[in-house]
């Protein structure tokens, strides 16, 4: 396989031009206003499907965003990887903190990429990450160079919580039956040391209304005798976290997997510059839970956090009101063993009772997802340390990461198999902020490891047998 390396240099060219192509179009899965060009994506991803080999690409229609499904069968008897990715992007907005519009794909160079960076919405998460794997695709079937078969489950609804892939999946399960699902969708720790995604956090996401009076009122004619929702919203968030910053919802973490001390010996070997780590961010410090390290607060420990936070007046000027409604989305990110529909539950209760009897408040559930574990002694990550090794020289890290893929655990329970991570992107690719981007080393590098995962995989399930 050693002329992978060389396929993606002659290619190299057409590769990123392919991928400009696709970012061109506003996939935004959260506004329902894009409907067409999900639709338009999906088709642009089926095409490329055919295109790089597969004797089969379809487009199955959902009550949401579509799932394209492609596969190429070589041998019945062969293993069968299937992918999956998703050509869904997030909203662009804060649109204005753009350097370069997020549709219309740029080439810069930057500190960390010298070679250059694509920037564009989805760049990194996920067309970005999704395509290397149609173009390593490409590369085996052009080549006779594929060793087993391969399916592709590319879906349009991630970044919305993949509300119909569960659905999908039931139905169509003896069509995505497979060997091991393979994934792009994570980061690596850095361009010169491989990792592979070993945990992912699981998800609980809520939103809350607090009302106080009937209507908005005059903040000098009733203000101070009459509950102010946002005030009293503050005031209840804030008691959300106690002065460890730990969560103070009853039972939250009854079932938190807590790790050894030489679990934990070992999760701290990965190369981590906190002095970088802030500077790279602009803060003077970090935050988080007593007793724990910034890389274990943000990978195998729960969190809430607030996402927005809005009510009474915002636009320009003063205005004097004392409003009706205050609302928040707020989010968990929940680690094994918690179950994401319990801890919603418990969030709901508490948050209700948090409540003065000055105001109403609804909480209701968005979505969800389990977090994700894997051991490492399994033939699948050997697979994948192999296929590293061999393009980087070195054995791969595996790493918890503190991202959220809620089908994955799904998918574990629904297909009955392994599922391996191999990200490529970096924490430094701004996804779901402005200025996204996706290096082109990563791109070219992903492209280039891919292959070599599908022959390792082959042989040691081969040799199983
Ligand atoms: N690709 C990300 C998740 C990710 C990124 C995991 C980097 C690990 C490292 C995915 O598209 C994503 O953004 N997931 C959402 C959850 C979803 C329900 C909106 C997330 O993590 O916020
Ligand atoms: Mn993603
Ligand atoms: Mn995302």
């Amino acid at each position: 396989m050693q002329d992978i390396k060389k396929y993606v240099e002659a290619n190299k060219q057409r590769f990123i031009d392919e991928l400009v192509e696709l970012l061109k179009i506003p996939s935004i899965s959260a506004d329902s206003k894009y409907k067409k060009d999900l639709l338009k994506t999906a088709e642009a991803v089926k095409q490329s499907l055919l295109d790089a080999g597969c004797d089969v690409a379809e487009i199955h229609e959902t009550p949401g965003h579509p799932v394209v499904f492609g596969e190429k069968i070589i041998d019945k008897n062969l293993p069968t990887v299937l992918v999956y990715g998703h050509y869904d992007v997030q909203p662009p907005d804060p649109v204005e903190l753009w350097e370069s519009p997020p549709f219309e794909p740029v080439i810069k160079n930057t500190e960390i990429h010298p070679e250059g960076a694509i920037f564009a919405r989805g760049a990194c998460d996920d067309k970005g990450q999704m395509y290397m794997h149609v173009k390593a695709l490409e590369y085996m079937t052009k080549n006779d160079k594929l060793p087993c078969n391969v399916k592709f489950m590319i879906e349009g609804e991630e970044e919305v919580g993949s509300e119909n892939l569960g659905w999908f999946i039931e139905k169509n399960r003896e069509k995505l039956q497979n060997d091991v699902i393979l994934i792009s969708d994570t980061g690596m720790i850095a361009k010169d040391v491989p990792s592979i995604t070993t945990g992912l956090r699981g998800l609980s996401y809520m939103e809350v209304e607090v009302t106080g009076p009937n209507r908005d009122l005059h903040s000098g004619l009733y203000g101070g005798a009459v509950a102010n929702p946002i005030n009293v919203l503050s005031k209840m968030i804030a008691s959300l976290q106690d002065e460890n910053n730990r969560i103070t919802v009853p039972g939250f973490y009854d079932n938190v997997k807590e790790y050894s001390e030489a679990e934990r010996g070992k999760m701290a070997e990965a190369p981590f510059d906190l002095e970088a780590y802030k500077k790279k961010l602009n803060i003077e410090d970090v935050h988080g839970e007593e007793g724990f390290s910034t890389l274990e607060r943000a990978s195998i420990r729960p969190t809430l956090d607030v996402n927005g936070i809005w009510g009474g007046y915002t636009g320009e000027g003063a205005k004097t009101v004392l409003p009706s409604k205050a609302y928040a989305k707020i989010s968990m990110r929940l680690v094994s063993d918690q179950d994401w529909k319990n801890i919603s539950q418990l969030f709901t209760k508490h948050f209700e009772s948090l409540a003065p009897k000055s105001v109403k408040v609804k909480v209701t559930t968005h979505h969800g997802g389990q977090a994700y574990v894997t051991p490492i002694d399994t033939l699948e990550y050997q697979a994948a340390n192999d296929a590293y090794a061999e393009v980087f020289g070195k054995d791969p890290i595996p790493q918890h990461s503190g991202g959220s893929i809620p089908i994955v655990a799904l998918f574990e329970k629904e297909l009955k198999s392994k599922t391996i991570l191999m990200g490529f992107g970096l924490d430094t690719d701004a996804i779901h902020s402005p200025n996204e981007h996706f290096g082109i080393w990563n791109y070219l590098k992903g492209i280039e490891t891919i292959p070599y995962f599908y022959k390792h995989f082959t042989k040691l399930k081969q040799a199983e047998k």
